[in-house]
């Protein structure tokens, strides 16, 4: 009898110093000392044995127990102990490891060029001013002087949302909203949203943004434009830029002009962004047509002024060599971050 104990107690101990977790420890718990246990079996058993023996057995059975409970005891305390210094390893802080980093926002590439050239213009006196994207047709167009059928005003070339109203086509309405409520002498720049129904390609969106400028004065002449408009351009490019004034037209400037700079691909030698010419158009250009000074009440015999307006869109694609104008819109984070 007794070698049958000696044998449950060896495999209870063995199986105990294997079990590697406490469930595990908890089974063999079972497997030895639970109701249906091997050594209870044993214990339950005590009352067949012979007389002679029943002693011995019970003592030895009592032993064989009192040595599982505590090796039972012994083990759980180690896996606790084991688990915990797991649980701690995990937790810790690996002070070696490199920080992470947050992912700080950074303005748009267009609001990025929209600022960098109001600035230009603050540091020449001009001061920045808006106007709503949903326009009036007569601020958009009549006070702008254009003529009655200027192919602009085609319902298939902007966007009318009925009640005399569109979405501005170009940011020039500013100047008369600004003319109005001010007296001359003003210069201002307007920045802003435009929309026309143009198809949308690489070059081309139907929502865009500008940027307007109007300077009113006595005495204001083409010579005023030309400097003011070269020095921007020289503050914006560097400056060893050349600049290009040829004519063109605008119904609400007279004469009018376009300027264009020396390409900064290849300065002016002939490149792909320049499409071989080394000039790059960049902004039109003009004396007040007296027409306009009229419908705001200024007398063009006593005032003139210069104005100008450009597409930040296409000055922003040659500046980061972006050759598709949806990538503004799309806003791919991927691809801003790279700008
Ligand atoms: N509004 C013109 C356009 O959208 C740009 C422009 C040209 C604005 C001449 C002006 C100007 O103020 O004088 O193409």
């Amino acid at each position: 009898m007794s070698k049958v104990i000696e044998d449950i107690l060896e495999n209870a101990l063995r199986e105990i110093a294997a079990a590697d977790s406490l469930s595990a420890l908890d089974q063999v718990r079972v497997r030895y000392l639970g109701r249906r246990g091997a050594l209870t079996a044993v214990l339950r058993g005590l009352g067949q044995a012979p007389e002679a023996e029943r002693r011995a057995v019970g003592q030895a059975a009592n032993q064989a127990r009192d040595r599982i409970e505590s090796a039972l005891l012994a083990r759980r305390a180690r896996i606790s102990a084991e688990q915990e210094a797991a649980e701690e390893a995990a937790r810790a802080i690996d002070v070696t490891l490199p920080g992470r980093y947050p992912w700080p926002g950074i303005p748009h590439p267009i609001t990025r060029v929209t600022r960098r050239i109001c600035e230009i213009f603050i540091g020449m006196g001009f001061e920045v001013v808006q106007g709503p994207e949903l326009e009036t047709e007569y601020y958009n167009f009549q006070a702008l002087n254009f003529p009655e059928h200027h192919p602009v005003m085609d319902d298939h070339d902007s966007f009318y949302v009925g009640e005399g109203r569109v979405l501005r086509t170009e940011t020039s309405a500013v100047q008369i909203r600004t003319m109005e409520k001010r007296t001359p002498p003003l210069r201002i720049v307007a920045p802003g949203r435009c929309y026309r129904r143009d198809p949308v390609d690489a070059t081309h969106s139907h929502t865009f943004h500008q940027i307007e400028g109007l300077y009113v004065d006595r005495e204001v002449r083409f010579s005023d434009l030309k400097g003011t408009l070269a020095l921007f351009a020289r503050k914006m490019f560097g400056e060893r830029v050349g600049v290009r004034f040829r004519p063109d037209y605008f119904p609400f400037t007279e004469p009018s002009a376009d300027m264009s700079v020396t390409c900064f691909g290849c300065e002016g030698g002939g490149c792909r962004v320049c499409s071989g010419s080394g000039w790059l158009e960049l902004l039109g250009c003009g004396m007040v047509h007296p027409n306009v000074l009229r419908n705001v009440g200024y007398d063009p015999e006593e005032w003139s002024g210069f104005a100008f307006g450009m597409g930040v869109e296409r000055i922003a694609m040659r500046l980061y060599g972006i050759p598709d104008i949806r990538i503004f819109f799309q806003n791919d984070v991927r691809v801003l971050r790279q700008l």
